[in-house]
């Protein structure tokens, strides 16, 4: 037997050390009992951190969708696969079942073929949270087309970007899409992003708000009168399990965003398994993860996690906070949510809010709350516990990273003792090591280091698109034989993993990942800038917000630093969107700098922190007199 579901604390032990002693015979009887193949596997792992190569399942042949659909439309084709809530809660939630879900992925499908979609070519999805988007990624996968999902919050030079890294041949979007009680012109911003993009053939385009919007002849099309003639069969591509299943990008520390390559069947085996465990999926739950899917969360948990499990997934479309802060609330009341997955970021701002906007609602249907993108403090971890969960549904505090395709550390659901802010325990087949500051690795307990990762799990991203060096340079250079995540953990006494934040150069904003690099570039070109450097300081809703500290050319004199900040901002909304705007810009003289150059980015963030007591030795930078200047000046 295979423990694909485990039930308590004991046989979760039992498993995990199965799972290290030999993980290939773990993950290989999980793949032959869980899932369908059309061809076994020849090898389950072969692998190399050095080069580095990983591979699972070697030899085996699949389709994700036969095992996201197909195999379950016998015993469950009339079950709600997908559970559609708009942003206008006056508008009918939709109910998908598996047969329709089957059929509209099949026609859509179809479509791509008809447009000249082939397997291995690059498909841009550029669409709001409408069931759309969830199809559109499983037509793809059907047909064996990689889809690069980007967020549809991000800007036109955002998305441009990622276009030509990966060089799509279509973009599939929407006429626009609603935020609350706003509609955005999501066409218009595709629009302006492909005057800089040469690969793009067709643009499929979804009807959502019917705004007015301008058609390129010959480029652009309607989608659903092409799907209306599109046949409801379409024989599912057969892949090779290393064969790339999407590129998502996640920012990283230079301006240029990675492109991660996620491959199919050990993404498909992990995001199952670790979606039926963490959630404690049962046949006839409803289970709802708040994430867009532009985000590596709603890849693996809204989209091919749950319904490789033939579960129900809710997609919704709008904001926590419209009509009402109510929402959430709302929402689990009405379709009766058994597991609720958000953020951190959005319980603080939901927490600020009359107590009434959660206690008018119901919501004794809940069994499991998770959390996900960041540390959660332990205020909010117990506001959420106390007034969503009543003490009575465990928190499930995910560590996760859109490299690592799924879940990594997590408590699972009545099964680990929870303790506020710490992720606890390493799922079944995760292997993670701290490290310290002479880069060796750190046993015992009550330790902390950087957590690295020192087995391969079937999940990992792959490659970096395009960039295998910077993939190597990346995750596998830092120490030997290990996958360093960028984050730094401690392990409390009894093994327990909390993990304290990133140690490198990607702030998170709201539970976005924003790399400090991009935003600097992006400021360094207005024409009155001349340097840059960017810290996160603490936020109470946002987890961290981003401080500028800023050089111009001219002394500044004669310019008006309101109109720059605003113009600074603008700027930054326009190359990589308004999440990423700075909540406070200094203008300064000079940046403290190493005598090699470097802007000593720790210093500054101590200054915005508010921590000037412990500067340490400032008398070996280049030009330490101005850290008095930017300390006066503080804002
Ligand atoms: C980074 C990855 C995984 C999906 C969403 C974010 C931080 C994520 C937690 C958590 C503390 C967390 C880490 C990680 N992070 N989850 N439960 N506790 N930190 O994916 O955008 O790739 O960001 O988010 O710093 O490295 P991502």
């Amino acid at each position: 037997m295979s423990n694909y579901h485990i039930k308590h604390l004991e046989e979760y032990f039992n498993v995990y050390r199965k799972s290290v002693r030999d993980p290939e015979l773990f993950w290989e009887e999980i793949a032959e009992e869980h899932f369908v193949w059309r061809k076994r596997w020849d090898t389950v792992l072969e692998w190399d951190f050095k080069k580095p190569e990983i591979k699972w399942f070697q030899g085996a042949k699949l389709n994700i969708t036969e095992n996201c659909i197909d195999r379950h439309l016998a015993a469950n084709g009339d079950k709600t696969a997908i559970l559609f809530e708009p942003n206008d809660p006056a508008e009918l939630a939709q109910q998908i079942t598996y047969k329709q879900l089957s059929e509209r992925v099949n026609q859509f499908a179809n479509v791509l073929k008809s447009k000249g979609i082939q397997k291995g070519d690059r498909v841009c999805i550029y669409l709001p949270m409408i069931p759309e988007l969830a199809i559109s990624l499983l037509a793809c996968a059907r047909i064996g087309a990689i889809h690069s999902v980007v967020f549809a919050g991000f800007s036109s030079t955002a998305l441009a970007t990622r276009i030509n890294d990966s060089d799509c041949k279509m973009v599939i979007t929407a006429d626009g899409s609603y935020r609350g009680s706003k509609a955005i012109d999501l066409k218009g911003i595709v629009d302006e992003g492909l005057t800089h993009c040469s690969s793009v053939e067709s643009v499929l385009v979804v009807k959502r708000t019917n705004a007015a919007i301008k058609m390129i002849d010959g480029r652009d099309e309607w989608l659903q009168p092409i799907l209306d003639d599109a046949s409801i069969v379409c024989e599912a591509e057969i892949m090779d399990a290393e064969d790339p299943l999407f590129i998502l990008y996640t920012s990283g520390s230079t301006g240029q965003p990675k492109g991660m390559v996620h491959t199919t069947a050990g993404y498909m085996v992990y995001t199952a398994y670790s979606f039926k465990n963490v959630f404690q999926y049962r046949p006839n739950d409803i289970y709802w993860c708040t994430a867009d899917i532009g985000w590596i969360t709603g890849h693996s948990y809204i989209v091919y996690g749950p319904l490789a499990n033939g579960a129900t997934t809710v997609m919704f479309e709008g904001v926590p906070s419209y009509p009402d802060c109510g929402r959430f609330w709302e929402i689990i009341e009405k379709h009766k949510i058994t597991q609720f997955y958000t953020a951190p970021t959005a319980i603080r701002a939901l927490a600020k809010e009359h107590m009434d906007f959660v206690t008018k609602h119901d919501l004794s249907s809940l069994k499991v709350l998770g959390t996900v993108g960041e540390p959660i403090n332990e205020e909010a971890w117990h506001w959420y516990n106390d007034n969503v969960g009543k003490k009575k549904s465990p928190i499930v505090d995910t560590w996760w990273q859109t490299e690592t395709g799924g879940i990594m550390i997590s408590p699972l659901p009545g099964i680990t003792a929870t303790i506020p802010t710490y992720a606890t325990l390493p799922l079944p087949g995760i292997q993670p090591a701290l490290i310290g500051d002479d880069g060796q690795e750190i046993k015992g307990n009550q330790v902390d280091g950087k957590l690295c990762i020192k087995f391969p799990w079937p999940s990992i991203a792959r490659t970096i698109w395009g960039n295998h060096d910077r993939y190597r340079e990346t995750y596998f250079s830092a120490y030997e034989n290990m996958y360093f995540t960028g984050d730094g953990a401690l392990r409390d006494e009894v093994g327990y993993y909390r993990i304290t934040g990133r140690v490198d150069d990607v702030i998170i904003v709201s539970g976005h990942n924003l790399g400090t690099a991009p935003i600097e570039d992006a400021i360094n070109e207005h024409p009155a800038v001349a340097e840059s450097a960017i810290v996160g300081f603490p936020h109470d809703i946002k987890g961290s917000v981003l401080y500028g500290f800023i050089t111009l050319k001219e002394t500044g004199e004669g310019r008006n630093h309101e109109n720059l900040r605003k113009e600074i901002n603008q700027i930054i909304s326009e190359h990589i969107g308004s999440i990423a705007k700075l909540d406070k810009i200094q203008f300064t003289a000079g940046l403290p700098k190493t005598r090699s150059g470097k802007i000593m980015r720790r210093i500054l963030r101590k200054i915005a922190c508010n921590e000037m007591e412990n500067l340490g030795d400032i008398s070996t930078l280049l030009n330490p007199e101005c850290v008095d200047e930017i300390i006066k000046e503080r804002l």
